[in-house]
């Protein structure tokens, strides 16, 4: 079975079963600045996990787009994917575990025609937090999966959060068995062996972590994620996703194009390739921070890779052309925009292999100077000189220095990094930290009354709130916050006075110079505490407010005129956002 079909099968399941297609969202989550990539189905559904209705309804099936990074080094091997496509079927406070469980074990077993014996599962095993997850255990017994193919696992295995903090809950996990032999007598789903594949994860979402532990949301929710290549190589019988249709074309033709065998270069490149069309496709580009970094990064180590191939690197266009081939059907739009994805992705080669020659040749130099000096570790000033006159991203130094048996001086090159950029840093942070495109009279007023309404959302709801994103333009402001609940009226309303309150007080705003420590000893309020240098601009607004900001501000608070709170929604996980006017 091909994945498309996987896929549609999935999608007329479900909405067979009463849940509503919808599409999947960008890669690049709207207005959350707290996560890069979607990483997860879940992500953009926060909002009605939560409690927010959902236009579409409490049943909802999709396929969702996404991107993981954390693991980009081991990418080359025989399952890492930095993109991959998960299926997805919702209960927004509609059925718990009893139908999900019932609906996974059906669709996979009647629809992909998986036999019992092949399916394993697991559930949690409760602790402290949660109790022995036993109804899944009864609904997999009526499925008809024996004791001895159920298994239980603590936290570890058998709970699911995106990240720190959010809606979570105990999930149960659904595994293939490969059919190879057990490594050992303890072998079971939770060992990474290869003879159990995890091939679907139902999360009975009924908590919300946050730094002072677990509550139960207001609704049960059950999130579920199938993963598109794994299923679609576990049914073709194959044993990486590089053999699968949506890479196998792509792997061939590297292979008749190299002089140079190396098969994890050929999955670096394919997979990178397909990653980064995903990412342009959906509005990324590459540059020196955030997500345009990691583009960037897997656009260089893709050229890198086809360099030590030895391929022709002016046919990149070829290899695109037949990446998208090979993807169009799942994704139409990746033909669509195929002249955008190839100007975007041959530029960004074209700027690199003017260096990267000259650069494997600088690496090559240090590299024999650390061995020669009785050294392992490559010093922070080479990293640094390798990506400032070479644009090597230093994890690539780190990948070239591993071919070696070497290791870099990260800890320094942050440093060093970091001292560079603290000059020009000072300015950019005014656009940063306010969110500001231009500062005109108005947008400078509104940027004052962010910090004010920062400040005051503090005193009304606590010291988690911290900002999580804002913009602002001549019509209002929009801030986003930390906070895991729908504000009631009356914390609405306690904000606004608050902050009327600060602008009839007509307090001096100041402006000070300090150095990064002693700011963070003041207690002022950081966005992103790693993007400043040692010398920072602090605005202090009385004793109500101290921000590291780039301004500009107004100078005392009486001119803002009276303040309004429009809005108030949900923005994304855990992060709540207020529009607001000043009148
Ligand atoms: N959120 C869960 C996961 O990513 C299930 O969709 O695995």
């Amino acid at each position: 079975m091909k994945a498309i079909e996987i896929r549609n099968k999935y999608l007329k399941f479900f909405e067979k079963n009463g849940h509503k297609i919808i599409p999947s969202a960008s890669l690049i989550p709207e207005n959350d600045p707290s996560v890069l990539f979607n990483t997860a189905g879940m992500q953009p559904l926060v909002p009605y996990l939560l409690g927010e209705k959902h236009p579409e309804g409490r049943r909802l099936t999709d396929y969702q787009k996404c991107v993981r990074t954390n693991d980009i080094d081991e990418v080359g091997d025989n399952r890492h994917l930095t993109y991959f496509e998960m299926l997805g079927n919702w209960s927004l406070g509609d059925y718990f575990k009893e139908e999900s469980i019932a609906m996974s074990y059906k669709f996979l077993t009647e629809e992909l025609g998986i036999p019992n014996e092949k399916i394993s599962v697991t559930c949690f095993a409760g602790d402290k937090d949660c109790p022995k997850d036993t109804v899944a255990y009864e609904c997999w017994k009526k499925a008809g999966i024996p004791d001895e193919r159920i298994y239980f696992f603590g936290k570890d295995d058998n709970w699911w959060i995106a990240g720190e903090e959010g809606p979570c809950g105990p999930d149960t996990e659904m595994f293939y068995d490969t059919g190879k032999p057990k490594c050992s007598p303890e072998c079971n789903p939770a060992c990474d062996c290869g003879k159990y594949v995890e091939i679907w994860n139902n999360v009975f979402m009924e908590f919300y972590k946050d730094k002072n532990g677990y509550t139960k949301l207001k609704q049960q929710n059950v999130d579920t994620g199938l993963g598109l290549e794994r299923m679609t190589m576990l049914l073709q019988g194959k044993e990486t996703p590089f053999e699968i249709e949506l890479f196998a074309p792509v792997m061939e033709k590297l292979e008749k194009l190299q002089k140079v065998d190396n098969i994890q270069s050929r999955r670096i490149i394919a997979e990178h390739l397909r990653s980064s069309m995903m990412i342009i496709n959906d509005g990324g580009r590459p540059s020196n921070v955030d997500r345009g970094y990691i583009l960037r990064r897997l656009l260089r180590r893709m050229t890198r890779h086809m360099n030590k191939l030895e391929i022709d690197l002016s046919i990149l266009g070829d290899i695109i052309d037949t990446s998208i081939e090979s993807l169009k059907e799942l994704y139409p739009e990746l033909e669509k925009n195929k002249e955008t994805i190839k100007q975007v992705i041959i530029t960004e080669k074209d700027k690199f292999i003017k260096t990267l020659k000259n650069g494997e040749k600088e690496f090559e130099k240090v590299a024999n100077k650390t061995k020669n000096n009785n050294q392992t570790i490559i010093d922070a000033e080479s990293v640094f000189n390798l990506y400032e006159t070479y644009g090597f991203p230093p994890e690539m130094t780190e990948e070239l220095a591993s071919e070696q048996g070497l290791t870099v001086d990260m800890k320094n090159y942050q440093k060093l990094f970091e001292e560079h950029q603290a000059k020009s840093r000072m300015g950019s942070d005014i656009k940063f930290k306010g969110g500001l495109a231009s500062t005109g009279e108005i947008e400078t007023k509104y940027h004052t009354a962010t910090h004010l309404l920062n400040a005051a959302l503090k005193v009304v709801l606590g010291n988690h709130v911290h900002q999580k994103g804002s913009n602002i333009t001549t019509e209002r402001l929009r801030f986003d916050f930390s906070h895991g609940a729908k504000m009631t009226d009356e914390e609405k309303q306690k904000v606004e006075d608050l902050v009327n309150e600060y602008i009839k007080q007509d307090i001096k705003v100041e402006r000070i110079e300090m150095k990064k420590e002693e700011a963070l000893k003041l207690g002022a309020e950081a966005m992103f505490l790693d993007k400043y240098g040692e010398d920072v601009i602090v605005y202090k607004i009385g004793d109500i407010s101290l921000e590291f900001c780039g301004g500009p501000h107004v100078e005392s608070t009486g001119c803002l005129g009276t303040f309004k709170i429009k809005k108030e929604e949900a923005s994304s996980a855990g992060v709540r956002r207020i529009k607001a006017i000043l009148l």
